[in-house]
């Protein structure tokens, strides 16, 4: 493994990798990805070996312009009002965090798509990632650079301490900016009832919150997946989950994702806040707000590094720019537990405590 920089030259080396097959972690806006030539099969066999993923989870395909769009989407076999729904989204949010759900062409190989009628498209915001794009392939897959079922990098030392050997270049961008991974949009209707229209439905929260989305294409379905986790743990909040509905999900939406190697325990803020401390665990609380009033009722004081905060400003784009990269942190002091406030469910919540949830561990 090589570790590069973003200058121009890099790029350029990156990119002659990825035309011969090689694998380049590079930086995207949301989290590292795992990027080889969508169009060749060896490369695309090459990365689910490289994160041991299953066959069955498809990969979304990075593009740098709308031209490259046509040779993987036939939107023709969209109904005329998901065409228009779809052209306004990518007119409007890309490039950005979101990954739109396709008719695939045929042309696309089924290793990149995992066999289903369907392709995954984004066009990343990232400068680096759309020169490496555009100087190589113009259409490069890419799953976020991590083994499967661990913490997504948001820098380039969560790359190499995780794949280290298993990939041939890394792009050094620094800290990606948005934190989480792109909201994944189905438009292509594939999980509707046949009789019924086909509507937008967000299969995985992400950096785009969805009353973006629905500020440009009206209603779109969401079905946060079972919570059984935060409800073994005594989350009551219905305002930050719905508990106990298994929606459907996109292949890769496994319940054990983005887990730390501690354990890992998501609580409602009210659980959170009559939560008594036990030695050796780790506190995450969403904003210094909660983390104070819970201070406030204790009869002690804590040594440094074991109350920590998501967000200091309180917002949830703070809080996802952060989780990984504070979850990558703490889960190198060996605690006992991790025991995290849930984020407040609106604007990047939900993408939080969706991988939160994922993450923990009842
Ligand atoms: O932000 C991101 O999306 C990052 C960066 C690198 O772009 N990538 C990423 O890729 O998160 P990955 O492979 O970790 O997640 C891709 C998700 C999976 O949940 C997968 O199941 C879903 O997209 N997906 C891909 N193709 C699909 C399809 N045809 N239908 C439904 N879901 C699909
Ligand atoms: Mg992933």
């Amino acid at each position: 493994m090589e570790l590069l920089t973003t200058g121009e030259a890099d790029i350029r080396r990156a990119a002659d990798g990825i035309k011969a097959g090689l694998l380049v972690a590079f930086p995207t806006e949301t989290v590292y990805g795992l990027g080889a030539d969508a169009f060749n099969q060896v490369a695309l066999a090459r990365v689910f070996a490289a994160k041991g993923r299953p066959r069955f989870d498809p990969l979304i395909i990075h593009i740098a312009s709308l031209e490259t769009l046509d040779r993987l989407a036939d939107l023709s076999a969209l109904t005329p009002l998901m065409r228009e729904k779809a052209a306004a989204l990518m007119a409007r949010f890309w490039p950005g965090p979101l990954t739109l759900i396709l008719p695939k062409k045929p042309e696309v190989p089924d290793l990149a798509t995992s066999g289903l009628p369907s392709v995954a498209v984004r066009c990343p915001d990232h400068p680096a990632a759309l020169e490496l794009i555009r100087l190589s392939t113009g259409a490069v897959a890419a799953p976020s650079a991590n083994p499967f079922g661990r913490l997504s990098p948001t820098k380039a030392e969560h790359v190499r301490d995780q794949l280290g050997d298993r990939v041939d270049f890394i792009l050094d961008g620094g800290r990606t900016s948005v934190g989480v991974e792109s909201t994944v949009l189905d438009l292509s209707g594939g999980s509707s009832p046949a009789a019924a229209a086909p509507v937008p439905r967000i299969l995985r929260p992400g950096g785009l919150s969805r009353e973006a989305i629905e500020a440009v294409i009206g209603p779109v379905e969401f079905l946060a997946p079972g919570f059984s986790a935060s409800e073994a743990a005594g989350i009551s909040d219905p305002t930050a989950f719905t508990p106990g509905q298994s929606g459907p999900v996109s292949p890769g939406q496994l319940k054990s994702h983005y887990a730390p190697i501690t354990p890992l325990v998501l609580y409602s803020p009210e659980a959170m806040a009559s939560l008594a401390y036990s030695p050796g665990e780790l506190f995450i609380f969403f904003s210094p707000k909660s983390r104070d009033s819970w201070l406030a009722v204790q009869n002690r004081t804590f040594p440094k590094d074991l109350i920590w905060t998501l967000s200091d400003s309180g917002s949830t784009l703070d809080g996802a720019a952060n989780l990984f990269d504070l979850l990558h942190k703490l889960d190198r002091l060996e605690a006992a537990y991790i025991r995290v406030e849930a984020a407040p469910p609106y604007e990047l919540g939900p993408a939080i405590n969706d991988r939160l949830s994922r993450a923990s561990t009842l």
